[in-house]
């Protein structure tokens, strides 16, 4: 994410969002469904206001799927439509056109009542950097449209696409900022790679991810890297942590002189090792800790 999101950019990637919410029947919320939670943009409600809204857990093939099953279920009872994607291969992309046409339904109903042409829905994708928006609108269009990267506030002549006979999308996504203030929502963006490395310091976040594995999944963490002890969890100290970092990199040859561990090598490695999905499919977000944003 090359973004430095400032008060003024987000004032204005807000107003480009209200701009085409006129022009649209549906929003396309996408989320990160290894985090649901912190790829969610802090005022999303209040930018959308009652329009329509589809939310897609993108990125389900990188998801445990226990998990996501059950935010789906979070987000339903919230009364959202809620569906699990994976814009990559286009793993049950065909049903957002469906869901969003019954989204619409009365609305149109009542149109065609009134004597108007039926016509086709038309929808704006909106996220956070990195979330997968380019991915889903070249996949839903079925050639490349959307440029990746993304920059607040450039702006471009929009166009729509066609999506099937069912639905009309808008090229340029609405880019959305995540929640900065929490430092734990920085540090989860950046295990699972949404913030770049040099924005927060490499060994913090693979602190965190330890921390969170060894609560988690201790048993993958344990036989990815060949473990001898897992930390003493109870005891909440630190030093527990750093220990499993340490033997991560002994094992894996991070060593400097004096036979010590070098942890900034070792970090960028379980970083890596994390976000190729070594470890299996991970959720770095569990729904009964959900508050709502
Ligand atoms: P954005 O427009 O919201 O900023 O996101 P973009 O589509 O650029 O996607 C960001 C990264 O996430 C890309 O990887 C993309 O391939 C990957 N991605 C998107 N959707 C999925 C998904 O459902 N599953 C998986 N596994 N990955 C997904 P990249 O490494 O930045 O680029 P590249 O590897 O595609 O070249």
């Amino acid at each position: 994410m090359s973004i430095q999101w400032f008060p003024g950019h987000m004032t204005r990637a807000r107003r480009q969002i209200q701009e085409k919410l006129k022009l649209i029947d549906v929003v396309i919320e996408l989320l990160d469904a290894r985090l649901p939670l912190s790829s969610r943009n802090p005022m999303i409600h209040e930018i959308l206001g009652d329009k329509p809204r589809l939310i897609l857990l993108n990125k389900s093939d990188l998801a445990d799927p226990e998990l996501t099953a059950r935010w789906v279920d979070v987000f339903r009872k919230e009364g959202h439509t809620a569906i699990t994607v994976d814009a990559s291969t286009g793993t049950n992309i065909q049903i957002i056109q469906v869901e969003a046409r019954k989204l619409l339904e009365e609305k149109f109903a009542r149109q065609v009542a009134k004597g108007m042409k039926p016509r086709p829905v038309r929808a704006l994708i909106v996220g956070i950097p990195n979330v997968g928006k380019s991915t889903l609108i070249n996949k839903l269009a079925g050639r490349q449209v959307a440029a990746t990267g993304d920059r607040p506030g450039v702006t471009k002549g929009q166009q729509w696409i066609r999506v099937g006979n069912e639905m009309e999308l808008l090229d340029t996504p609405g880019i959305l900022w995540p929640k900065f203030e929490d430092q734990m929502v920085g540090y989860r963006l950046a295990a699972t790679g949404a913030i770049k490395d040099q924005i927060l310091n490499v060994e913090d976040v693979a602190f965190y991810a330890i921390k969170y594995l060894a609560t988690h999944y201790s048993e993958r963490l344990q036989e990815r890297f060949e473990l001898e002890v897992l930390p003493d969890l109870d005891n909440d100290d630190p030093n527990e942590i750093v220990a499993i970092m340490e033997q991560i990199g002994r094992k894996r040859g991070c060593l400097v002189s004096g036979g010590r561990v070098d942890l900034e090598k070792a970090s960028g490695i379980i970083l890596r090792e994390l976000r190729a999905g070594k470890m299996g499919r991970l959720t770095f977000e569990v729904p009964d800790a959900r508050r709502r944003s």
